[in-house]
């Protein structure tokens, strides 16, 4: 069953990359958030950009459950350069910190299993300034293949914006010339949307598997708050274009740093499950506290992340309270079982656990009776009457995550037995149709 609405929504969508890669939102691990551009394994040598750093990583990675929870990329991002490219041209990582070169990196994290993401720039430059890759197109991607990365970030800085719309395809076409499957993040509409002119998002879609559309995020609670007001307010525009092969991407966790309170860090995995984000983790996971890895590693939030259906959630309900009393939203992604995964978040500072009542009609889920279960398992199993309130209970700066399971659905669903050949499931034709 699930095969075949995979390939009715392949029809039914427009053109998009097709790589057969990013089926559901990528899961991994990028130095970025964490580690910047941090080059002195003198000073910092746990969290220089070297190659100790992917080592130990790919380790932790497979030793504590992550690429067994589905976080299979393991990237780097800015900053592993020479400042000069070699006397043929070529990039040259930097010699002291990747002593054996990029090959000998890849091949490590190849053997336990995991995928190797690494970063360029389209432009002259990276943002912190080592040779970028414009008018070194195709040099660089052969170079790329050799060293069989997995996964490309294609950052935006220190070119026009406007060149973007011909750029990140032409880029594109090469990569898809190799014959190497490798997947495509793009910074292209991150770098128009501060520009005058929109991104055409048909086209990025149609060129690559995931797009950063914002601003960077930094290790604070302002700047989650800030990118999910973004996503909110932008959402009619953005949502629709995510899709298997092809997402959104709000940018890196932030969670197990110094930024986030444990229920910070968990209102934001919850948004980005409902967002259908890419899950990037950006944290030193030899120094990471049992609570916050527990959220990383939430089973039953990382499967709404990756629900099949592909179709991403969206802030369906807000209110701005006056007196920072009442700054509540509620997020609502649709699953392909029928059920809906529902955030309730509060992104007030002080006070103390506010408790409150939602209609079927703030939290947009169709009318019926549902088994509610609590994604962060606080809470026994609820059970919801059609036309009755829910009632959460939230903390400051928090959230209640449910998924809300259709009586009517579980029951189908069970019935439904493995029939692939013909979508006969109602409750699966009522989410194809809605
Ligand atoms: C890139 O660098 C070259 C040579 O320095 C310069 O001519 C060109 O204008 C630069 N291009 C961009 C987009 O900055
Ligand atoms: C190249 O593009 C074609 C057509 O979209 C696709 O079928 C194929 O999988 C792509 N190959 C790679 C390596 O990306
Ligand atoms: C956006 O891209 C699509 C797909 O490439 C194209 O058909 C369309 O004309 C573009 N729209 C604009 C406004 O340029």
């Amino acid at each position: 069953m699930l095969v075949t609405y995979l390939i009715l929504l392949g029809l039914s969508s427009t053109l998009a990359l097709d790589n057969g890669l990013a089926l559901t939102p990528p899961m991994g691990w990028l130095t970025w958030e964490r580690f910047r551009c941090i080059t002195d394994c003198k000073k910092y040598p746990k969290e220089c950009i070297s190659e100790n750093l992917i080592r130990r990583t790919a380790d932790r990675m497979v030793s504590d459950g992550y690429l067994e929870a589905g976080y299979q990329y393991l990237g780097i991002d800015d900053c592993w350069l020479e400042k000069e490219r070699s006397s043929e041209g070529r990039m040259v990582p930097d010699k002291e910190r990747f002593p054996n070169g990029m090959k000998a990196v890849a091949d490590y994290i190849h053997s336990k299993g995991l995928k190797f993401g690494m970063y360029e720039d389209y432009g002259n430059k990276t943002c912190a300034g080592y040779p970028g890759v414009l008018n070194h197109e195709k040099v660089d991607i052969d170079t790329f293949v050799e060293w069989e990365i997995d996964y490309l970030k294609l950052d935006g800085c220190y070119i026009d914006p406007e060149k973007m719309d011909e750029g990140y395809p032409s880029f594109g076409k090469i990569l898809n010339k190799t014959g190497r499957p490798i997947l495509y993040s793009c910074s292209w509409p991150a770098y128009q949307e501060d520009a005058a002119r929109k991104p055409n998002y048909s086209s990025i879609a149609e060129h690559c598997n995931m797009w950063r559309n914002w601003g960077d995020i930094e290790d604070s609670w302002a700047s989650v708050v800030h990118i999910m007001d973004w996503f909110g307010d932008n959402q009619e525009r953005l949502a629709q274009h995510a899709g298997p092969g092809h997402w959104n991407d709000p940018d890196m966790l932030l969670i197990g740093n110094f930024g986030l309170s444990v229920d910070q860090a968990r209102v934001q995995m919850a948004v980005w499950a409902i967002l259908a984000a890419p899950l990037l983790m950006s944290v030193d996971l030899d120094t990471i506290r049992p609570e916050f890895k527990e959220i990383l590693l939430n089973k039953d939030i990382i499967a709404v992340n990756q629900d099949p259906l592909g179709k991403q959630g969206s802030r369906v309900w807000k209110k701005q309270g006056q007196a920072s009393k009442n700054h509540l939203e509620i997020w609502n992604r649709e699953l392909h079982d029928g059920s809906n995964a529902v955030a309730f978040v509060s992104t007030r500072e002080d006070g103390s656990p506010y408790a409150t009542t939602f209609d079927f009609y703030q939290m947009k889920l169709k009318d019926g009776d549902y088994e509610v279960h609590d994604l962060y398992k606080d809470e026994e199993i609820r059970y919801l009457k059609s036309g009755e309130e829910f009632e959460v209970r939230i903390n400051p700066s928090g959230v209640k995550f449910y998924k809300f399971i259709p009586k009517n659905s579980k029951a189908a669903l069970q019935d439904s037995k493995t029939d692939t050949n013909t979508v006969s499931d109602p409750v699966v034709n009522a989410v194809l149709l809605s």
